[in-house]
C-alpha cells in the first residue's frame, strides 16, 4: 500500500485507542450512576460539521453520551469558524453562556477547537480571558482528543496544544453522524489557493487529498449502510488528486463512486473556478447518480477586484464554464459565494456583481460583506468604503437575488421532479420536506412519504424560498 507522507501513523492511532480506553476507566470510576454526557457543537463549513461528528465518535468510544444541549453536560466542546469576524463574534456570545452553565455545575469541562483558536492571538486571548476553559486544541490534532480529555482527567490539568503545521490526514477515526441520510465525505483538506481575503489556508493547512481507496471503501459502506445522499467535501474539490502519484482527479473519483450499486445521489462542494474544466462537467452530464447542481463561488464581477482577490481567473473564464455548463445540462442550478465591499470595491465594480448574478441566474447566493482576517493578504490593503455603504451594496445584491430566485423558483411550476426527503415540515398538517437533484426545497403533503424515501413531485407552487408540490 502506498505510505502517505501526512498521513497519521497506525501506531499513533494506537497510543490515542490506548488514551481512550484509558478515559473509559476513568469516567466510569466518575459516573457510578448514570452516563456522563457531552455536548459538541461546530460552527461554519461542512468540512467543520464533519469533523465534529468525528469528536463525538472518539467520545462516544470513551464512554460519554451525546446531548443536544450544554446545559447539564459534563463536557462541552465548540469546534469554531474564523472565516468571518461575527462567526468569531458568536462562538465568544457562546462561550459566556457555557461558563454560565459551569457557575452551577464546576465539575464541567469546556473545550475549543477548530480554525478561530488555530490563529495563535485568539487562542492567547481565550486561555487569558476565560479561565474557566479547560481545553484548547487546533486543527491539526483533533485525533489527540482521547490523550487531552486523559491528561485533563487524570492530572486536573489545563490542556492548550495548538501545534503549527502544514496539515496532516487522519484515517479511521469513529464518528457518530449528524444524520442516517446524508453523509458527508471529506475528500481533501486544506487549500493551497491563499484566496487574499481567506483565513482558510491560513489554519487549516496546505491542500491534501485522500486516497482514492480509504474514500471508495467509506461511500460504498455508507450506501450499503442505507444513506441517500453523499456529500463529497473539500475547500477545491477540483483539485483532489494533484498531490497524489497515481493519476487520480476529481472527475474520476466522481465517475468510480458513480458506479457503485445502490439508490443514493452524489452531491460535492466547493469547487473553484480556475480548476473547474469540460471534463467535470461532462462527468456530471453522463452519471446519473450526481446532483445537477454546481456551487461555484465566483466572488464578485469585476475582474480589477477578482484580481485583488488572488482568484486566478476572470469574468470572461468563468461565464465560458456556466455557458458550457448549461449546454451539456440545460437543467443545471447554480449556486455562488458573492463579497461585497473588497478592500477598492467601487460602486462601479459592485455594479458589475449585479449585472453578473442577474445574467447567470443562480439559484441562490451567500452573500456576504467583506471581513478583514488578521494575517490574510487583503488585510492590510486600503479600505475607504464606509462600512454602511457596503450594508448599503449587500441591501441591493440581497434584493436582487431575492427577483432572481424568485423567478428560478417560478420555472419549476408544473414539471416533475425526484425529490429526496430528508425531514418533517410541520409535521402536524402531514407536510414532508426534502430536496430537488438541483438542491431546491420541495415541501409536500407526505401521504405515507417518510424521511429518507426518494419520490417523483409534481411541482405545484413556488415562493422565493422553496418550492411546493404533490406525489405523483
Ligand atoms: N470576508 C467575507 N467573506 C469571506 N469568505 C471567505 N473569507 C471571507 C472574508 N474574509 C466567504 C467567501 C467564501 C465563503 C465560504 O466565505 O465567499 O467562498
Ligand atoms: Fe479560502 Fe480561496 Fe481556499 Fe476557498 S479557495 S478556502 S476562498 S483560500
Amino acid at each position: 500500500m502506498l505510505v502517505m507522507k501526512n498521513l497519521v501513523s497506525e501506531q499513533e492511532l494506537l497510543v490515542q485507542r490506548n488514551y481512550s480506553k484509558k478515559c473509559e476507566e476513568i469516567l466510569k470510576n466518575m459516573f457510578i450512576d448514570r452516563q456522563p454526557v457531552c455536548y459538541v457543537h461546530s460552527y461554519g463549513c461542512q468540512g467543520n460539521v464533519s469533523d465534529g461528528e468525528k469528536i463525538k465518535g472518539m467520545l462516544a468510544k470513551m464512554g460519554y453520551g451525546i446531548s443536544d444541549s450544554a446545559q447539564g453536560a459534563d463536557l462541552a466542546i465548540f469546534n469554531t469558524c474564523a472565516i468571518r469576524e461575527n462567526a468569531q463574534d458568536r462562538v465568544f456570545g457562546n462561550l459566556g453562556m457555557l461558563i454560565h452553565y459551569k457557575k452551577s455545575n464546576p465539575g464541567m469541562l469546556i473545550g475549543l477547537c477548530g480554525c478561530m483558536v488555530q490563529q495563535e492571538h485568539v487562542a492567547k486571548k481565550i486561555a487569558k480571558v476565560f479561565p474557566g476553559v479547560n481545553l484548547i486544541f487546533g486543527t491539526h490534532v483533533i485525533h489527540k482528543l482521547p490523550e487531552f480529555i486523559y491528561n485533563i482527567l487524570s492530572e486536573k490539568r489545563r490542556i492548550c496544544d495548538i501545534p503549527d503545521s502544514d496539515g496532516v490526514i487522519v484515517e479511521g477515526l469513529p464518528v457518530v453522524r449528524e444524520s442516517r441520510i446524508k453523509a458527508s465525505v471529506p475528500i481533501s483538506f486544506g487549500c493551497n489557493n491563499f484566496c487574499s481575503y481567506c483565513i482558510v489556508p491560513h489554519v487549516k493547512g496546505r491542500e491534501r487529498s485522500r486516497d482514492f481507496f480509504s474514500i471508495y471503501n467509506e461511500v460504498k459502506s455508507l450506501v450499503d449502510g442505507g444513506f441517500k445522499e453523499i456529500m463529497l467535501l473539500g475547500q477545491n474539490v477540483n483539485s483532489y488528486g494533484n498531490d497524489l502519484d497515481g493519476g487520480v482527479n476529481f472527475s474520476y473519483l466522481l465517475s468510480k463512486i458513480n458506479d457503485i450499486d445502490g439508490d443514493f445521489r452524489i452531491r460535492f462542494m466547493t469547487s473553484h473556478p480556475k480548476d473547474a474544466t469540460a471534463e467535470l462537467i461532462d462527468t456530471m452530464a453522463s452519471c446519473g447518480k450526481i446532483c445537477k447542481h454546481l456551487h461555484l463561488p465566483v466572488q464578485c464581477g469585476s475582474d480589477k477586484i477578482l484580481g485583488l482577490m488572488n482568484r486566478k481567473y476572470n469574468i470572461e473564464q468563468y461565464l465560458k464554464i456556466v455557458e458550457y455548463a448549461r449546454k451539456k445540462i440545460p437543467n443545471i442550478s447554480l449556486t455562488s459565494d458573492i463579497i461585497v465591499g473588497f478592500p477598492g470595491e467601487t460602486y462601479s465594480d459592485f455594479k458589475k456583481t449585479l449585472n453578473l448574478i442577474k445574467s447567470v441566474k443562480y439559484s441562490s447566493l451567500f452573500m456576504f460583506i467583506f471581513s478583514p482576517r488578521k494575517g490574510t493578504a487583503a488585510c492590510s490593503m486600503s479600505d475607504p468604503v464606509a462600512s454602511e455603504e457596503k450594508v448599503r451594496w449587500l441591501r441591493e445584491l440581497i434584493d436582487c437575488q431575492n427577483e432572481i430566485s424568485e423567478e428560478v423558483h417560478k420555472s419549476y411550476v408544473g414539471r416533475a421532479q425526484r425529490v429526496l426527503f430528508d425531514g418533517a415540515f410541520r409535521a402536524d398538517c402531514g407536510m414532508i420536506t426534502g430536496r430537488t437533484d438541483t438542491n431546491l426545497v420541495v415541501n409536500c403533503k407526505a401521504n405515507g412519504a417518510k424521511i429518507g424515501d426518494f419520490a417523483d413531485v409534481k411541482i405545484i407552487r413556488s415562493s422565493r424560498m422553496a418550492l411546493e408540490g404533490e406525489l405523483i
